[in-house]
């Protein structure tokens, strides 16, 4: 209701958000069901969790240093006064409801979740966007680590993407993080000066955020850093060798980048980025992930390692148009039933057709046959169903097929179905 007074403009979605409808919904569908498809090969079940989560779960989760949480997340108090926050993405979730149910080890499931981040929006970075992922607790073997990018990286080249590159790093562990994270600090204090203004300020308190900073100033500095590759101790220098040598077997292309840190604090070991090279640098990243050995205890569970990723949809998408591949058309209807005898005969027929397992579609508001026939051949159907007094008369429909010759037959009320399923190259489903 308009309360007196208010305004009654037309209200859009919120900035930083899109609607996404039908043609266009189509390649979401197929997206996510090729996604599905290839995780369930892959022994991944779906996770459905809510969008909601208490709040204490990402600041303890992903940390308050980090930008998605200390600056983007989407905060509030619901109406018992309880602090909450919209999921800014999907993995702290994924591993709360880890810790909560116990399932076996490894526990491997894959979700596809709107995220929310309040991001300044420009193409390719919305308020909300949308994530497939697939995360797997109870193992630190790099085999897994290997079996997770094969996935993303498959994905990308079924679709029939073909500039998509992989970098690589490794975040080490609690133990030789520590003596990095100090080299990295006393660096940056070296080079204070130089770095953005932002940074010039913050570096101190977690100074592998400089490494993650677009900045230009941060980036050139950056350049002389430690790399924390010099860093690793022995079993996660083991580990990431493993993990190349696995990526290295399989053949998937990859880059080591030891600045790649990402904007999520809970990272350890093995952490990896997709850039699709079709898209604007600032935006390209069409999918990144990695492990984080430690979240499920810093949120409250028993030690237990994880490994997963995230995929941008709308990204993967702006890079498919990029590179003009995975294109989907909405699937036509079999039949388009045009009734000019009242009404109650398509309102029967697209019923029965349905039931049956035919797409069937039809006209409303009493149009003239005319411009049923119109519709009818917009639609794409492959026949057109007619039914005027003649037919009901007869206790029939004539069948018209809307492609090549435009053949017309009588066919029986009765047998219409039966007589679709048999008609070849109808596209009809039985
Ligand atoms: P993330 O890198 O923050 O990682 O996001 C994953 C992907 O989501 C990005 O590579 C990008 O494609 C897409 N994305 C992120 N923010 C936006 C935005 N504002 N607009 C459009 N697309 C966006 C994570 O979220 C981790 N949870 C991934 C992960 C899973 N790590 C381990 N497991």
């Amino acid at each position: 209701m308009t309360a007196v007074g208010e305004e009654t403009t037309a209200l859009r979605a919120p900035v930083g958000t899109k609607d996404v409808l039908a043609p266009e919904s189509a390649r979401w569908e197929a997206l996510v069901a090729e996604f599905a498809r290839r995780a369930e090969l892959a022994g991944f079940g779906l996770a459905l969790t809510p969008v909601f989560e208490d709040a204490r779960l990402f600041h303890r989760g992903i940390g308050d240093e980090s930008e998605v949480v200390g600056k983007e997340m989407y905060e509030f108090a619901d109406r018992g006064g309880r602090a909450m926050a919209l999921r800014p993405e999907g993995t702290a979730p994924l591993v709360r409801a880890f810790v909560q149910h116990h399932p076996p080890v490894p526990w491997k499931a894959w979700y596809v979740t709107p995220a929310f981040r309040y991001e300044r929006p420009q193409a390719g970075r919305y308020r909300q966007h949308h994530q497939l992922g697939v995360e797997v607790l109870g193992t630190d073997d790099p085999d897994m680590d290997v079996e997770v990018i094969a996935l993303a990286s498959d994905l990308y080249a079924g679709l029939g993407l073909r500039r998509v590159e992989l970098s690589i790093n490794s975040m080490g562990c609690a133990t030789c993080r520590g003596a990095y994270v100090d080299a990295l600090r006393a660096f940056f204090h070296e080079h204070r000066n130089e770095l953005c203004d932002e940074h010039r300020e913050r570096f101190a308190s977690n100074p592998l955020r400089v490494l993650d900073c677009k900045r230009p100033a941060c980036v050139a500095v950056t350049e002389g850093a430690p790399r924390i590759v010099d860093f690793l101790d022995e079993p996660c220098r083991a580990h990431l060798a493993r993990v190349r040598a696995g990526l290295d077997a399989l053949g998937i292309a990859h880059r080591l980048e030891p600045r790649l840190v990402r904007g999520l604090d809970y990272y350890t070991r093995t952490t990896f980025e997709f850039a699709a090279l079709a898209l604007d640098a600032a935006q390209n990243a069409v999918g990144g992930g990695g492990r984080y050995d430690g979240l499920a205890e810093d949120i409250g569970g028993d030690p237990t390692p994880g490994i997963g990723f995230g995929i941008g949809i709308e990204r993967l998408l702006l890079a498919c148009d990029a590179e003009g591949c995975f294109e989907v058309r909405p699937i036509d209807p079999a039949v388009f039933v045009v009734d000019v005898s009242g009404g109650e005969a398509a309102r029967d027929l697209v019923h029965e057709l349905r039931v049956a397992g035919i797409a069937a579609v039809r006209a409303y508001d009493d149009r003239s046959m005319k411009a049923q026939l119109r519709l009818a051949d917009r639609s794409g159907a492959a026949y057109a169903l007619i039914v005027g007094p003649e037919e009901t008369a007869a206790g029939a429909v004539t069948v018209r097929a809307l492609r090549g010759e435009g053949e017309q037959r009588s066919v029986a009320r009765a047998d219409v179905v039966a007589y679709l399923r048999e008609a070849s190259g109808a596209g009809v489903a039985s």
